[in-house]
């Protein structure tokens, strides 16, 4: 059995953190855009890696993880290298967000949540990305989608299992 390594940001990254905790009147202040570099370095927010980060940051693990479930950007499972959140609040849902989850999972063959077995693409819902006037909206990694239908999705996923296969 070969041990799992623990999570370590790189030595730019502690010191990134050091600044950003030098501005803040506390660690805790700090706590957030900490989160959003462990999961960028990580990929998610494993049990291990939330205990990393309070150690960091000299804090409570209980103070990382209520800040860990209360946002639903922070995950703790790993996800598909396309993650692909599906805005499906009031003016994404109008404008068809639930026929587009529908046919996003019935393409993919997976629920809300998962992840295909290839480990390409992961589909969740999540609340107003901020962007109602390009309803529906789906944001792909680091990258928002607008006006978003099926025909747009199934080209983007095509394209991406053929950079797959390219790889
Ligand atoms: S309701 Fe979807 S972006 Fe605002």
């Amino acid at each position: 059995m070969t041990a799992v390594e623990a999570p370590r940001f790189s030595d730019a990254r502690l010191e990134e953190i050091r600044a950003l905790v030098a501005r803040y009147p506390g660690p805790r202040s700090a706590l957030l855009p900490v989160l959003h570099m462990a999961q960028q370095d990580f990929g998610y927010l494993s049990a291990e890696v939330q205990q990393y980060v309070a150690e960091v940051l000299d804090l409570h693990l209980m103070q990382v993880r209520e800040v860990v479930t209360f946002y639903t950007m922070f995950r703790e499972q790993p996800c598909g290298t396309y993650l692909m959140e599906v805005c499906t609040n009031a003016s994404c849902m109008l404008n068809g967000a639930d026929d587009l989850v529908r046919h996003m999972c019935e393409r993919l063959g997976i629920q809300v949540g998962e992840t295909t077995p290839d480990g390409l693409f992961t589909v969740t819902e999540v609340e107003c990305a901020g962007a109602c006037a390009g309803a529906p909206v789906v944001q792909i990694n680091n990258e928002y989608h607008e006006k978003v239908d099926a025909d747009y999705i199934d080209r983007f996923i095509d394209n991406a299992r053929n950079k797959g296969e390219e790889a």
